[in-house]
């Protein structure tokens, strides 16, 4: 087996992991690996844009005040501060790479509003925030001398040495990585392993995540040891095109920011009979909202209507969005937008400082995968991209002056593949994917009750066994490191659900309809790795 030798190794290609990698590269060895291509991440998909105080009239105070209010008093305010009022300094790494954000023609920012916030603060550039963020930082990274780039890349396990039977206090020393392209099982060794791979969406049925969003980072970390946070609050968003041909297709929250109404299906606002705050609440609310008036009418969906705006300021503020909506015959000038919620966020993950620290030696975590406490339950609207700018450098700070600490004498074994052959029954796969997907959606989603979550954890605990007889059968692919990680995580989600006796911020029980005064997070320890010492790849290293 190959051994690749760095100081820092990157897993993850969104905002986070870019950034990181762009400190870091000065500094050390560094590699940054992704499963399939660089821009196959979330942060390509971010439409709406990315928070930062910048108008005079607006103060760091007030971005804290509605960030802890989304969050349903569960936000870290000490974390909240730090990255609130790092957003300005922060931002410059995204204009020096080539990202311009809108402006006005006075020269000012022209700043958009989402949900949840009382001023307007977020920087776009158009409807395609994440996009042009993704392609400045990914020629950024491809020019930067000392970074390894690796696609197709896959992470099948962290190397835990007290896991792998190694001498010397436990740590997290680098990962066993498949090539998917070439098919090769090879190890990176790496005094300092930080995992940015995004979210996990696609644990739901109906997500506007894109496929690469299967929980990676996290049910790696977990299996690692690590502990992990508050994954009972996934956030749904309100506004995903409803549409037999739109697959995730995102209608931003910009869209109401702009004065768009959220409508039944001749043409009625409803929100308003929800929340005072109507369309732009907080979209724990809007959601529910939405869930609670297609269930009590039976519609499939509900409607944006942003006709007043008329076509020109349409076209010219959302150009994408007006354009996929077409190709799809839905004028926003002239037709209402049929939309219905969808997994969006996850504001839990691994336990992690705000420099991405984890309850592991050697491990850290950051964006999406990382749980700081800056979302508490419920995100605030574009604070996430935010959050990966920020963590990122403050983990390169954190990292940048300290190169590889790994004794010489600390080698990675061989992978073993124990008594693995080659798959025959795919099927396997295919069916638990979609098994795991429509249960989290019918149990474990917008609005949960005791019974739902008892029947989610005795199907998914039947279902992880299945995968871990598979898993050490059969020679590991894509699909079944995918659908490994996928169920761990829905396990995570549904056990992090269950301990929370109360509704708060994104978790909404019919049981516990009430709030509890103070909110405390939901921890769950990291898998017992002491169980595990043995070779990789054979039963007794399962979680
Ligand atoms: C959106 O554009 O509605 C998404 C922004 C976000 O999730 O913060």
């Amino acid at each position: 087996m190959r051994t690749v030798d760095c100081d820092y190794f990157i897993v993850g290609s969104g905002m986070a992991g870019l950034v990181a990698a762009l400190h870091l590269a000065p500094h050390g060895r560094t590699v940054l690996a992704t499963k399939r291509r660089l821009e196959d991440c979330n942060t390509n998909f971010a439409q709406g844009g990315i928070c930062c105080v910048t108008d005079p009239s607006d103060t760091f105070e007030a971005h804290v005040r509605d960030t802890m209010a989304a969050g349903a008093n569960l936000c870290d305010r000490a974390v909240v501060e730090r990255i609130v009022r790092a957003a300005p300094e922060a931002i410059k790494d995204l204009v020096d790479a080539g990202v311009e954000f809108a402006r006005r023609s006075d020269g000012s920012y022209d700043l958009g509003r989402e949900g949840g916030h009382s001023a307007r603060r977020i920087l776009h550039a158009g409807d395609i925030t994440g996009e042009k963020c993704e392609a400045a930082l990914i020629r950024a990274a491809k020019a930067a001398p000392g970074l390894s780039i690796r696609e197709n890349a896959m992470v099948i396990d962290l190397a835990i040495t007290r896991r792998l039977g190694l001498p010397g206090p436990n740590r997290c020393a680098g990962a066993y990585v498949l090539d998917t392209a070439a098919d090769e099982i090879y190890a990176v060794r790496a005094a300092h392993t930080v995992l940015a791979t995004g979210g996990c969406g696609k644990v739901y049925l109906y997500t506007c995540n894109p496929d690469t969003a299967t929980g990676d980072g996290i049910a790696l970390a977990w299996r690692a040891g690590a502990k992990i946070e508050n994954m009972e609050f996934i956030q749904f968003h309100p506004t995903c095109l409803y549409h037999p041909k739109a697959k995730r297709f995102l209608i931003s929250e910009a869209v109401r920011g702009e004065g768009a109404e959220i409508v039944d299906a001749s043409g009625r606002a409803f929100m308003k009979r929800y929340d005072p705050r109507g369309p732009l609440a907080p979209r724990d609310v809007v959601a529910r909202a939405i869930d609670a008036e297609m269930k009590r009418t039976g519609a499939p969906c509900a409607f944006l209507d942003i006709r007043a705006k008329g076509r020109e300021f349409i076209e010219n503020r959302f150009p994408n969005i007006y354009k996929a909506c077409l190709s799809f015959g839905i004028d926003m000038a002239t037709d209402l937008v049929p939309v219905v919620p969808a997994a969006h966020y996850c504001c839990g993950g691994v336990k992690a400082a705000i420099d991405g620290t984890t309850t592991v030696p050697g491990l850290y975590a950051i964006g999406e995968t990382a749980c700081t406490g800056l979302h508490g339950a419920n995100r605030l609207a574009s604070n996430s991209l935010l959050e990966a700018l920020v963590c990122a450098r403050e983990c390169a700070a954190k990292l940048a002056g300290r190169p590889d600490t790994l004794p010489a004498s600390l080698k990675i074994p061989a992978w073993r593949i124990g008594r693995a052959v080659a798959p025959d029954e795919a099927v396997l796969v295919a069916h638990n994917w979609d098994e795991i997907r429509r249960l989290m959606w019918d149990y474990v989603s917008i609005v949960r009750s005791n019974k739902r979550l008892a029947r989610a954890y005795r199907r998914i605990r039947t279902l992880r066994r299945e995968i871990r007889e598979y898993y050490f059968d059969y020679l590991v692919t894509p699909d079944t490191l995918e659908l490994r990680n996928l169920a761990a995580v829905a396990e995570l989600i549904v056990r992090s659900a269950l301990k929370r006796r109360e509704s708060r911020g994104l978790h909404y029980t019919l049981d516990w309809p009430g709030c509890a005064a103070k909110g405390r997070p939901t921890v769950l320890p990291g898998f017992d790795i002491s169980k595990g010492a043995a070779p990789v790849h054979s039963p007794a290293a399962a979680d």
